[in-house]
C-alpha cells in the first residue's frame, strides 16, 4: 500500500517535471553579452545548435520588460506587415534572411540607442522536441575604454618592440596577439598625432586576428600603440620612450638659420643688381635723348609728369 503510494508520487512527479520541461523548453546559458556603441550596430546572436533550416519556423525576440522585439512566423515579420512590433524597435531591427538556413535566428538592431540596453530573449516555442529559448545581454555604450577583462575576443595590451635603429631613427613594432572583431592599430607620438604606419601585417587564426604595424620615429620621443576595437567599444595601449641620439648632435635651427641667411643673401643680390641695370640704361636713354632734340622740353624732369604743363612750358 505505501509502497504504491510512493512510486505513483514518484510517476506523478516525474510527470510535472516532463511536463514543466515541455513548457519552458530547453535553455541556453550562460547569457551571452553583446556590446555596441551607440549609433551603430547590435547584433543579437541567435543560433540552433542543429543548425536546421528555420525559414518555416517561429521565432520571437522580446527585452526585459516582454516587449516585441522582432517575431519571425514562416516568412512574416515585423518589417513586411505582420503587426505587433513595440514602438521603440520599429524599423530598427532586422533579421538575416540568408542565415536562416543554418538555423541563425540572429537579429540586428540599427542604430543602436541607449535605452536599447537590457535583456533579451530569443524563443522557438513550437520547435522539435522541445522549445527553445536563449538570452543575450545588450550593452549600448558611448565610450571607448579598455574592455579586455569583460569581453572574449577583446585585445590585450600590444606589445612594443624595436626591430632596427640608427642614431637618426628608430623602427619600431607593434604586435596586436590576437583580437575579434579585427582591431585597428595605429601610432601617437605625444601630441596625439598620428604617426605613419609603414607596414602591415594581419593573419587570422578562427576569428582572431594577429596584426603587426611598424613605425620609423626620428626625433626623441614618448611614442603610443593604440589598438581600437570599434564595435565592441574597446580600445587598449602600450607606450614607449624613443631616443633617438641623432637628434641631439646637430642644432636643427643652425641649419634654418644658414638656409636663411642665404635666401636673404641671394635676394638682396638680385634686387642690386637690378637696379644697377635700371640706371645703367636710364642713364644711356637720358643722352640719346638729350643728344636727338637740344632746345627739347626734358622727359626726365622731376617736377612735372603732366604732358599739359609740358606744352605750355
Ligand atoms: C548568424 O548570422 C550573423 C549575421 O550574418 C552572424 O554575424 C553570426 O556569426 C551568425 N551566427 C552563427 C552561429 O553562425
Ligand atoms: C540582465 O540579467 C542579468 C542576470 O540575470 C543581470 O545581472 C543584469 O543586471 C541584467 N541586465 C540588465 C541591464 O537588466
Ligand atoms: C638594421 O639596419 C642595418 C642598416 O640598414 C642593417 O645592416 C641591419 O641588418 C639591420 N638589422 C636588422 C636586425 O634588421
Amino acid at each position: 500500500m505505501f509502497s504504491r503510494r510512493v512510486s505513483l508520487l514518484v510517476l506523478l512527479s516525474m510527470y510535472v517535471f516532463l511536463l514543466a520541461e515541455r513548457v519552458t523548453g530547453q535553455e541556453h546559458g550562460p547569457r551571452v553579452k553583446v556590446f555596441a556603441a551607440e549609433g551603430g550596430d547590435a547584433v543579437l546572436p541567435c543560433s540552433l545548435s542543429t543548425k536546421q533550416n528555420i525559414q518555416p519556423e517561429l521565432f520571437d525576440w522580446k527585452d526585459y520588460a516582454q516587449k516585441e522585439v522582432f517575431m519571425y512566423d514562416a516568412g512574416v515579420h515585423y518589417n513586411n506587415g505582420r503587426p505587433g512590433q513595440d514602438e521603440h524597435f520599429r524599423g530598427r531591427v532586422f533579421h538575416f534572411e540568408e542565415d536562416l538556413k543554418y538555423g541563425n535566428a540572429s537579429i540586428i538592431i540599427r542604430p543602436a540607442k541607449i535605452t536599447d540596453s537590457g535583456n533579451y530573449t530569443c524563443i522557438f516555442p513550437h520547435l522539435q522536441p522541445s522549445a527553445q529559448k536563449f538570452h543575450v545581454e545588450l550593452v549600448v555604450d558611448r565610450t571607448l575604454k579598455d574592455r579586455s577583462g569583460e569581453i572574449s575576443g577583446a585585445s590585450p595590451k600590444p606589445y612594443i618592440s624595436i626591430l632596427n635603429e640608427t642614431k637618426d631613427w628608430s623602427r619600431l613594432q607593434c604586435e596586436v596577439p590576437g583580437a575579434s572583431p579585427k582591431p585597428n592599430v595605429e601610432w601617437k607620438d605625444s601630441a596625439g598625432n598620428l604617426l605613419p604606419a609603414e607596414e602591415l601585417q594581419v593573419s587570422s587564426r578562427g576569428d582572431h586576428h594577429y596584426v603587426t604595424v611598424l613605425t620609423t620615429v626620428t626625433k626623441t620621443d614618448r611614442v603610443r600603440c593604440v589598438v581600437t576595437q570599434e564595435e565592441i567599444l574597446h580600445q587598449t595601449e602600450a607606450e614607449t620612450f624613443v631616443f633617438i641620439s641623432g637628434s641631439l648632435c646637430e642644432d636643427p635651427s643652425n641649419k634654418v638659420d644658414i638656409v636663411g641667411w642665404l635666401l636673404i643673401g641671394g635676394v638682396l643680390g638680385a634686387a642690386i643688381l637690378v637696379v644697377v641695370l635700371f640706371v645703367l640704361v636710364a642713364t644711356k636713354f637720358i643722352t640719346i635723348r638729350r643728344n636727338k632734340g637740344s632746345g627739347q622740353q626734358r622727359e626726365d624732369s622731376a617736377s612735372s609728369k603732366d604732358p599739359v604743363k609740358l606744352q605750355i612750358l
